[in-house]
């Protein structure tokens, strides 16, 4: 049996990762959540997982052979990691959920801090840098909540394209990463397999939603509105790299992986939709 601990097995990725191990009759499914009693994927083990409770870490990660690391969007992600990898036996798999073109702000910054603290840890890894997540159209966090009812598509893109890929297609490279040794030492940029423009992604909305829906350009400081702390300056880094075309690339990587070509927006919108 391969006991696995799926950190953030709420989220975008965690649900699809967690339903993809627990698939598995060999592998035991532990489902990381700072609110365990909320985790109901079948098959799946509540486990209570916080950023906020290293004394709680030990008891999750008792005799692991994988782990997946969603990192927090926090100043201290990359201490966070750091401690947390220490802590796991030798000889577990890392997988960390990073993000696209995280080199971006160069060797110090925050995001390639916390790859460090997985690649520099001893413990076989791989890194996962996927680009936007296709579930920000119906996230109720994101754009989900408001797209249809709106009509609008409000979003900075400095006319820069974004090659969107669906949540399933990095948790089924996730699974495979946790699973494989031979995907140790790698660093996946994740894409769908296309970069489509923002007017393009909002036509393709107005069909699946069978509603209008445009897109308007907005500033990069507009998206900054109601952010404060390090989110804002996470935020207004973010917005400036779909400026600069981080996410524009597009990659074979998960066809690479998979053996199957990444699903295009479309097939995500009807099937969401
Ligand atoms: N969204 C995108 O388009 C995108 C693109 C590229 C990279 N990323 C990166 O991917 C990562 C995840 O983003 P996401 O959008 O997938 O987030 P998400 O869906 O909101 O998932 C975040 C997870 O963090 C967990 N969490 C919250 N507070 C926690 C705590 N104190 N301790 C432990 N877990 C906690 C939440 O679960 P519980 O509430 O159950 O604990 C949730 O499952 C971030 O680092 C983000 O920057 C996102």
């Amino acid at each position: 049996m391969t006991r696995v601990l799926v950190t953030g097995v709420r989220g975008k990725t965690g649900v699809a990762l967690a339903e993809l191990l627990a698939a598995r009759p060999d592998v035991e499914v532990l489902g990381g959540s700072s609110d365990p009693s909320r985790v109901s994927t079948a098959g799946v083990r509540p486990t209570a997982f916080s950023w906020d409770d290293p004394a709680g870490w030990d008891a999750a990660i008792a005799g692991l052979d994988a782990v997946y690391v969603v990192r927090p969007d926090r100043a201290d992600a990359p201490e966070l990691i750091g401690a947390l990898v220490t802590r796991v036996a030798p000889t577990t798999r890392l997988v960390l959920l990073s993000e696209q073109d995280a080199d971006y702000v160069g060797p110090d910054g925050w995001a390639i801090r916390a790859e460090r603290a997985v690649r520099e840890s001893g413990r076989p890894w791989t890194v996962l840098r996927p680009s936007w997540f296709m579930q920000v159209f119906t996230d109720p966090r994101f754009y989900g909540g408001t797209v249809a009812e709106t009509g609008m598509l409000p979003f900075s893109s400095g006319g820069a394209t974004v090659a969107w890929i669906d949540a399933r297609d990095i948790a089924a490279v996730a699974e495979r990463a946790l699973l494989d040794e031979q995907h140790a030492g790698q660093v996946y940029e994740l894409t769908g397999p296309e970069a489509l423009t923002l007017p393009r992604t909002a036509e393709l909305l107005a069909r699946a939603t069978g509603r209008p829906v445009v897109h308007r350009e907005t500033t990069i400081e507009d998206e900054l509105t109601g952010t404060e702390g390090f989110i804002r300056e996470l935020t207004a880094l973010t917005f400036e790299r779909v400026h600069a075309g981080s996410f524009a690339t597009v990659t074979d990587a998960v066809q690479r992986v998979t053996g199957r070509a990444p699903g295009s927006l479309e097939a995500f919108l009807t099937r969401s939709f």
